[in-house]
């Protein structure tokens, strides 16, 4: 297959980086994944802002304009064939001697992106999936899509090793978000969800979810919730680009809505898997 590197759609192979690179170093950088449904990349525009936004937040300029860099991305998906699966994409810093502090030098961003073909998640989105609870040990600034993802694979590995698909993780009493996903529970036909500040990432799906319950006269609320309102409410389910609309059916050893999805996130997966037809 092909990748791309530094503006150029190269062989996957050919694609290599240097050890001194900053992202390599010190995850001085930031990242995208795009979900691609029929050949044809899902939320381009809004995926194409945030990373912007995270590398600007950082002091990275996108040596690149957004529309150049769709273009580029499309190229991607053709010259590999892709109908459905992911693109991942990712600026560091670039490749300076290695230093805390940003080179004084200006240096090229070091720009990487290659597709995988990944099935929608059919089977859990019907089942719904296992969680457990874990203290979110992470930085103050979630808000950036940063290379930074130790706390985040941290909290996975756990989930992985309870054999779970999703860490849920809190700060004290009050629920984050998931370690690669947003979390939403329903009380009363209320959808709940923290809020996009800084203790969580401004999930893409997250504002399809939101626009869709907008539109479907589903009552939001956006604020931080706590454990206890996890552990008492009605449903609970994630979103991320990869799964969708997710129904959770258990925490910990605890079962929610007795095991099955809730009525609320099967009409969420309904409205959702009609924005991507
Ligand atoms: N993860 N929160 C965190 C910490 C995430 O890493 C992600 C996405 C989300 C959901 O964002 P979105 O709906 O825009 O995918 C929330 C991606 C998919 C990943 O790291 O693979």
């Amino acid at each position: 297959g092909f990748a791309i590197l530094n503006g150029k759609i190269i062989d996957r192979s050919e694609a290599k980086v240097d050890i001194e690179d900053r992202g390599y170093q010190f995850g001085d950088g930031v990242y995208e994944v795009i979900r691609v449904y029929n050949g044809k990349m899902f939320t381009a525009v809004e995926h194409l802002e945030r990373f912007v936004k995270s590398s600007n937040s950082i002091g990275i300029s996108l040596p690149y304009k957004t529309a150049e860099l769709s273009g580029l991305l499309e190229k991607l998906i053709d010259k590999n064939n892709l109908q459905l699966g992911i693109i991942y994409m990712q600026l560091t810093r670039g490749v300076a001697p290695r230093n805390h502090a940003f080179p004084t030098e200006r240096i090229t961003p070091t720009l990487t992106a290659y597709t995988k073909e990944f099935a929608r998640p059919d089977e859990s989105m019907k089942t719904g999936v296992k969680t457990i609870l874990t203290e979110d040990i992470r930085w103050l600034r979630c808000d950036i899509k940063s290379l930074n993802l130790l706390g985040n694979s941290l909290a996975k590995q756990k989930a992985a090793e309870a054999g779970c698909f999703e860490a849920i993780q809190h700060r004290d009493e009050n629920v984050t978000e998931g370690s690669s996903s947003n979390i939403y529970i329903v009380k009363n036909g209320v959808v709940i969800t923290h809020e996009s500040n800084n203790l969580i990432l401004k999930g893409i799906t997250k504002d399809v979810i939101l626009d869709l319950c907008l539109a479907n006269n589903i009552p939001v609320e956006e604020r931080t919730f706590t454990l206890e309102e996890l552990a008492s409410a009605d449903e609970v389910f994630l979103s991320s680009t990869t799964s969708e609309v997710m129904p959770i059916v258990g925490i910990g050893d605890k079962k929610v809505t007795e095991g099955q999805p809730g009525p609320v996130t099967k009409k969420l997966q309904k409205l959702f898997q009609q924005e991507i037809e």
